[in-house]
């Protein structure tokens, strides 16, 4: 057995102080400002964001097919709780094949804006959009409404949240496939049309009250946060490599300038000139049509649906300024459970981290679709060392699943497992 002498221990410990605060005071501020997730920020325009009765509702509509026209087709579908609510696809394949990746939505409570684009800017007006959209669910909120109305659980629990709910069993009067486009819409009285719409915009405020539980888990980059605020830094909760990876990601390699804060993400709009997944459709427009789109939606959160289309939540939309670097750019996605969400890149493009880092690293490929593309990408030129350690950082951001719960359809509501 050896026996560590004074002297030795005394250097051991010089040698483990010395470890401990060679982390830079940035690297170690940057680690704080990412760590933990604090609950999503209020959402005053919708009144029933934090109402128990609202996310039940809103789990059920979530998980229940018969809000598609085909009847088959869910938010869980696309957003599947085992695949860190995404769906493993390069693009989403609900009633069509669609154009674009889809994102987990664990945290989404989180982002300004909706969309990779901004077109929305709440969760409650983004969870209207796949209902009526072809490619995704097909429905038509006159169907929708009148399915829930009819459906004694679903009704039910919708009258206990919001009052009442119109009488639309007049197919006469609120016709089949009634949404604002069709010819079906425009037959209806305007007051008819906004009942509908009313009880509509209900619903995706339910949606919205659930996805606020969605709340990523923690993660051992959050462990390893919490033991640095504690001053007991232990890096072993993390390993040397992935110490080694955050250092190079908050410092060297620049990836805080936009993957920074509790979501790893600033909220906002880059065009990092991926190349398009099909070189011949018409490029992203991004945020530039994304804005356009937000500003004539009749979903807005200072619009008529809004509970508080005078506070400042709402008021954002009309303040954010517009320019031409907006064009094609794509908001900066979360890298919390990035390592579950696979392919990346708004298209999917990249199949996996490591062909993520690589166009970091080399800019291969990098398309510059017009003059005003970003231009604070440079290649990195790391060593594949330095790339596997920043990739073992990233891993490290994957935390535990939402509770059990939350992850199936709730009980008394007569919808099954998708
Ligand atoms: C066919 C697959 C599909 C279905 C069905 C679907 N989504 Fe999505 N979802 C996507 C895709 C793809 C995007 C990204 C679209 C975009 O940004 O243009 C997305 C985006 C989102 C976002 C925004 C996330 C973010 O970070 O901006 C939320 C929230 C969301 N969906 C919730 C829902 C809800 C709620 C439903 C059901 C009412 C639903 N989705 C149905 C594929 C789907
Ligand atoms: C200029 C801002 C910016 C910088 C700097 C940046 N990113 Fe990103 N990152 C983005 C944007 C925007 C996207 C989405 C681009 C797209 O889909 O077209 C993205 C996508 C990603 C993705 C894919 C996520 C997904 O779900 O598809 C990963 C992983 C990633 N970045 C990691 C990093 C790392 C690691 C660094 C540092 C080497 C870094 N990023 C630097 C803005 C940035």
């Amino acid at each position: 057995m050896k026996y560590t002498t004074t002297a030795s221990l005394a250097a051991t410990l010089l040698a483990m102080q010395a470890s401990a605060s060679a982390m830079p005071p940035p690297i170690k501020r940057a680690a704080l400002s990412a760590s933990p997730v604090p609950q999503p920020p209020e959402n005053p325009t919708n009144r029933v964001a934090d109402d128990p009765a609202a996310q039940q509702l809103g789990q059920a509509l979530f998980f229940d097919p018969n809000l598609s026209s085909t009847r088959d087709v869910s938010c869980a579908t696309c957003h599947d709780p085992a695949r860190a609510f995404g769906d493993g696809k390069a693009v989403a394949e609900g009633l069509q094949t669609g154009t674009v990746n889809t994102p987990t939505i664990l945290g989404t409570a989180h982002h300004r804006w909706l969309f990779l684009d901004g077109r929305a800017d709440t969760l409650w007006s983004q969870a209207l959009g796949p209902i009526e959209n072809d490619l995704e669910m097909g429905g038509a909120r006159t169907d929708v409404v009148r399915y829930v109305a009819s459906t004694p659980h679903l009704a039910r629990a919708f009258t206990e949240v919001f009052g009442s709910l119109p009488d639309v069993s007049d197919e006469a009067r609120f016709p089949e496939g009634a949404r604002p486009g069709t010819p079906q819409w425009d037959a209806m009285t305007e007051q008819d049309r906004a009942a509908v719409t009313r009880s509509f915009v209900n619903l995706g405020k339910s949606i919205e009250a659930y996805e606020r539980l969605l709340q990523p888990g923690e993660s051992d980059f959050d462990r390893w946060v919490a033991s640095i605020r504690n001053e007991a830094r232990d890096d072993s909760i993390l390993g040397e490599a992935a110490v080694r990876g955050f250092t190079l990601f908050a410092g060297d390699a620049g990836c805080m300038r936009c993957h920074f804060g509790p979501m790893l993400s600033d909220l906002e709009f880059h065009d990092l000139g991926i190349p398009p997944r099909d070189p011949a459709a018409p490029p992203m427009q991004g945020r530039g049509g994304g804005y356009s789109k937000l500003r004539a939606s009749e979903f807005r959160a200072d619009g008529p649906w809004s509970d508080a289309a005078e506070s400042s939540k709402a008021r954002r939309a009309a303040a954010a300024r517009i320019g031409p670097e907006h064009w094609g750019a794509i908001r900066t996605p979360t890298l919390r459970n990035v390592a579950h969400t696979a392919p990346y890149m708004h298209a999917g493009q990249f199949a996996t981290l490591s062909e993520v880092l690589q166009f970091y690293n080399t800019l291969d490929g990098q398309v510059r679709r017009h003059s005003h593309a970003e231009a604070v990408l440079v290649p990195l030129n790391l060593s594949d060392a330095q790339l596997a350690d920043l990739e073992t950082f990233v891993r490290t951001l994957s935390g535990d699943p939402p509770a059990d719960a939350l992850r199936h359809p709730p009980e008394g509501f007569g919808i099954s497992e998708p």
